[in-house]
C-alpha cells in the first residue's frame, strides 16, 4: 500500500510517498481504510519538531484526523465495527501510524461511527478542530461539562477567529447547544464564513471595536471566550468577560506570552483555562467525543462552503503540497482524498 512518510523533521519536503506491506491489527486496533486524511496545524508542527533535521525513529505516518472503512478488527474488538463507516482522531499522537496512508491501524477507542448519510469530508474534519472546540466550550464555572442541544442556552459565547478551523467548529457546537455566538474575523470575506458557520453577531476586529461591539450585544459580557490569540486578545477578553466567565486558549497566534490585570478579573472570578487536546482530561476528552458524534448524528455539523469551511483537496502523493498549505494558514480545510 502506499503511504507518507518522514525519518527527519523539518520541511514540507521531508514527507516522503513509500509503498509498506499492509499490517493486521493487534489486540484492541482496528485497521481502517483510510478515505480522507485531515490536516491541522498540529501535523505540519510535529513535521517541523524541535528543529530540522531530528531523527524519526520509527519513521512517522503524519495526519491525527481522518475517516473511512473499518476493513479489519483485532483480537478483543467488537465485530459489529467490521465494514463500518467511521472517523478517526488522534491517530498519530505518540504513534507512527497517522492517517496519511491507503490503511491505517488505529485504537479501536479512537474510531467513532459515522453515519451513512455524513461525508467522508464531514468525518475528516472532526478531530482536532470540533474535539478541541468542544473542551474550550465546557471549562466555564457555571457552565455545562458536556455540549447537547440547550447546554448552553442563555449564555453567550465569544469565538475569537470564526473562519479558522476550530473557530469554525466553536461556531457550530455552540449553536447546536443553543448558545449566542459573537465571532471575530479580519475582513469582510471571512465575516462571510463566520455566519455562514452560524454566528449571530460578527465582529471585524480590523475595522471594529471589538469591546464596544460586544457591549452593544451583551451588556453584561460573554460567559464563554474560545480563544486562538490570547496575547493579542488579552484586554479585549479582560473587558468583555460576564462574571464566573472563562477564557479557553488553544493557541498561541498573535504571541506567547501576555499581562492581565488581577485586580480587575479577581471581581468576576474570571478564569483563564489553558487548552491542549492531547492532555485534555480522559474523561472529559471522552465525553467530547460523545458530544461530537451526538452533533454529528443529529446533522447539526457541516462542512464545506455553505458551512464557512472551504475545502481544499489534494492526492495522497501531494500531501507536502497540502502541509504547507496549512503552514501558510488557508483558509479553511485541507483534506487528501485517498478513496472516493
Ligand atoms: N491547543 C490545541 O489542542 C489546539 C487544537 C487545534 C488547533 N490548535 C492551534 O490553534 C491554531 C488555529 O488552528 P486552526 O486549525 O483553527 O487554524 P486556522 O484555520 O488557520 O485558523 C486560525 C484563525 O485564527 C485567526 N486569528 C489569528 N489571530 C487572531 C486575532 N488576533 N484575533 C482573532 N482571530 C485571529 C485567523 O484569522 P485572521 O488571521 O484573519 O484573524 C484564523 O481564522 C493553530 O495555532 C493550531 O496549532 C491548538
Amino acid at each position: 500500500m502506499r503511504a507518507i512518510s518522514y525519518r527527519r523533521t523539518g520541511d514540507p519536503d521531508v514527507l516522503t510517498l513509500i509503498e509498506k506491506p499492509i499490517e493486521e491489527p493487534g489486540p484492541g486496533e482496528v485497521r481502517v481504510r483510510v478515505h480522507r486524511s485531515g490536516v491541522n496545524p498540529t501535523d505540519w508542527k510535529s513535521r517541523r519538531g524541535s528543529g530540522s533535521g531530528i531523527e524519526v525513529q520509527p519513521p512517522q505516518v503524519p495526519n491525527q484526523d481522518g475517516s473511512g472503512v473499518v476493513d479489519a478488527i483485532g483480537p478483543g474488538v467488537d465485530a459489529a465495527l467490521a465494514g463500518r463507516r467511521v472517523w478517526i482522531w488522534e491517530a498519530a499522537y505518540q504513534r507512527p501510524e497517522g492517517t496519511a496512508q491507503e490503511y491505517a491501524i488505529v485504537p479501536a477507542r479512537k474510531v467513532v461511527l459515522l453515519p451513512e448519510w455524513a461525508s467522508f469530508d464531514l468525518g475528516a474534519c472532526l478531530g482536532v478542530p470540533f474535539l478541541t472546540a468542544h473542551r474550550a466550550l465546557t471549562v466555564a464555572e457555571e457552565g455545562p461539562t458536556e455540549l447537547s442541544p440547550g447546554a448552553l442556552s442563555g449564555r453567550t459565547v465569544l469565538v475569537a477567529g470564526g473562519a479558522g478551523a476550530v473557530g469554525n467548529a466553536a461556531i457550530q457546537l455552540a449553536r447546536w447547544a443553543d448558545a449566542t455566538v459573537i465571532s471575530t474575523v479580519s475582513s469582510p470575506a471571512k465575516a462571510q464564513l463566520a455566519a455562514a458557520a452560524g454566528a449571530d453577531h460578527v465582529i471585524d476586529y480590523k475595522r471594529q471595536d471589538v469591546v464596544a461591539e460586544v457591549k452593544k450585544i451583551v451588556p453584561h459580557g460573554v460567559h464563554n471566550v474560545v480563544e486562538v490569540a490570547p496575547a493579542a486578545n488579552a484586554a479585549i477578553d479582560a473587558a468583555v468577560l460576564a462574571p464566573n466567565g472563562a477564557v479557553a486558549m488553544y493557541a498561541n497566534d498573535g504571541g506567547d506570552e501576555f499581562t492581565l490585570p488581577v485586580r480587575q478579573l479577581m471581581v468576576p472570578n474570571a478564569r483563564w483555562q489553558f487548552v491542549l487536546l492531547y492532555t485534555v482530561p480522559e474523561a472529559a476528552k471522552a465525553r467530547a467525543v460523545d458530544s461530537v458524534s451526538a452533533a454529528v448524528l443529529s446533522g447539526a455539523v457541516r462542512v464545506g462552503d455553505e458551512a464557512g469551511l472551504p475545502l481544499h483537496r489534494y492526492a495522497l502523493e501531494e500531501t507536502a503540497l497540502a502541509h504547507a498549505a496549512v503552514e501558510k494558514s488557508v483558509v479553511g480545510k485541507v483534506l487528501i482524498d485517498l478513496e472516493a
